[in-house]
């Protein structure tokens, strides 16, 4: 892999050991790639805080330094780490002290966690602790290359934003933030940034549901490449895009999609498909959108449900105040628990704006930092949950061995009001 004379000094120790081992690092893992070089990037999203028994052994063996060259560097040396060379974030983690008494969450992972926090907050990472770095002040431009981890974040990195980012790892983006490098290859290349799959919508996708169904649609169609999306789809907004692309991740591994005339790297068909012919259109009509709803809704049987899970990519301020209206005044039955999970910073907002309150007052929750699937934690005794996002109908069956119902936010909070799933596609 070419390299140029300051990385090569770097993987020389110019800068110290730490960025030496995070400049090997990316060698070996570009190498094994075939990249041409390394990229330069100015923002990481990646993971240093999320506890886990792993991390536990290694900061009591030789401390948080110990940890990161583990773990985050792939190297048994014992390095001082120095600051993040470049801005860099944490993504989701598990749950804080705040969600003591919501969320089984293991008391020691809530205390290894604040630990780790005045760690790496001191070397220069924001603890921004959610899944959408970008609804938080996170936002690369047009263009711009990254390395972000967290499969709905880089599919809305590359395509909502036309940022540029593979689907890194905790080690290849903990190198990252040492160097301002990661290797040149996939998503970073223009020339794998074109459509692969052209998707006629041939019924109105208007609304959050839908988008999140025409998301597990593509995503099963095109597994890892790259749909196009046209026809009858309106013009979505953040939170319909942050479902779509989150859920055509969990279907597939898509990491990038166009919608001509929505996304900024295609205004037309012709721009998705670049030098390539485009390619024959696959309709996504009625009998599709039946056929997804049946699929996100095969894990449920039992129409008693104990738990209602919303904001899954992490809800939008919007999100939340649509759910508080919607449980304004209202009572949460009393086998039924709802948690709807936020980025920490729009929890904040949302409690200046009285959103928290009215849905606390209707016996719901809204928790940061983390969710279910992340922290592998759901109230205690659920056998059957309920959610809006695809996303969480996809996983956390298998995660935590429980039925699924899925819905609109309304199907939802109906069901955390009477205890029953009474959803149905309309
Ligand atoms: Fe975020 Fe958890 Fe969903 S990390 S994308 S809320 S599975």
């Amino acid at each position: 892999m070419r390299l140029t004379d300051h990385e090569k000094a770097m993987l020389d120790g110019s800068e110290g050991p730490a960025v030496a081992a995070a400049m090997d690092l990316l060698v070996r893992y570009g190498e094994a790639l075939d990249a041409g070089g390394l990229c330069d990037i100015r923002n990481v999203a990646g993971t240093m805080t999320q506890p886990s028994p792993a991390k536990a052994k290694l900061v009591a063996e030789g401390g948080w330094d110990k940890a990161f060259a583990v773990i985050n560097l792939d190297s048994d040396a014992d390095l001082d780490i120095p600051d993040m060379r470049i801005p860099t974030c944490q993504l989701q983690q598990g749950f804080g002290s705040d969600a003591d008494g919501v969320a089984p969450y293991p008391r020691q992972f809530v205390e290894l966690q604040e630990d780790a926090e005045s760690f790496y907050g001191r070397k220069g990472v924001n603890i921004l602790a959610t899944c959408t770095p970008y609804q938080v002040g996170n936002l690369p431009v047009r263009g711009e290359h990254v390395a972000w981890m967290e499969s709905s974040a880089v599919i809305y990195a590359n395509s909502v934003l036309g940022a540029r980012t593979n689907c890194e790892g905790t080690a290849s983006t903990g190198a990252a933030s040492l160097t301002g490098k990661i290797p040149c290859w996939g998503n970073h290349l223009p020339e794998n940034r074109y459509g692969t799959h052209l998707i006629d919508v041939e019924v109105p996708v208007r609304d959050f549901l839908d988008w999140g169904m025409l998301g597990y649609f593509a995503g099963d169609l095109v597994q890892e490449e790259r749909p196009v999306i046209t026809g009858d789809i309106g013009i979505p907004e953040l939170a319909d895009l942050k479902h779509f692309g989150a859920a055509a991740a969990s279907s597939g591994g898509v990491e990038l999609y166009h919608i001509p005339g929505i996304t900024p790297e295609a205004a037309t068909p012709g721009d998705a498909f670049g030098a390539r012919p485009v390619s024959e259109a696959v309709g996504y009509g009625p009998r599709e959108r039946r056929r997804m709803y049946e699929t996100l809704n095969s894990q449920g049987n039992k129409s008693d449900v104990d738990f209602i899970l919303l904001g899954c990519p992490h809800a939008s301020i919007d999100q939340v105040c649509r759910a508080a209206k919607a449980l304004e005044g209202r009572q949460l039955n009393s086998g039924t628990q709802l948690w709807m999970m936020v980025p920490r910073a729009l929890k904040a907002i949302a409690d200046r704006s009285g959103y928290t309150e009215i849905i606390e007052s209707a016996g719901g929750k809204l928790l940061a930092d983390s969710c279910p699937a992340m922290s592998r934690s759901a109230p205690e005794g659920t056998t059957v949950f309920a959610t809006d996002s695809a996303k969480q109908a996809h996983y956390l069956p298998a995660i935590l061995g429980i039925e699924a119902w899925f819905g609109t936010l309304e199907d939802c909070v109906n069901a955390a009001i009477t205890g029953r799933w009474t959803g149905e596609l309309r």
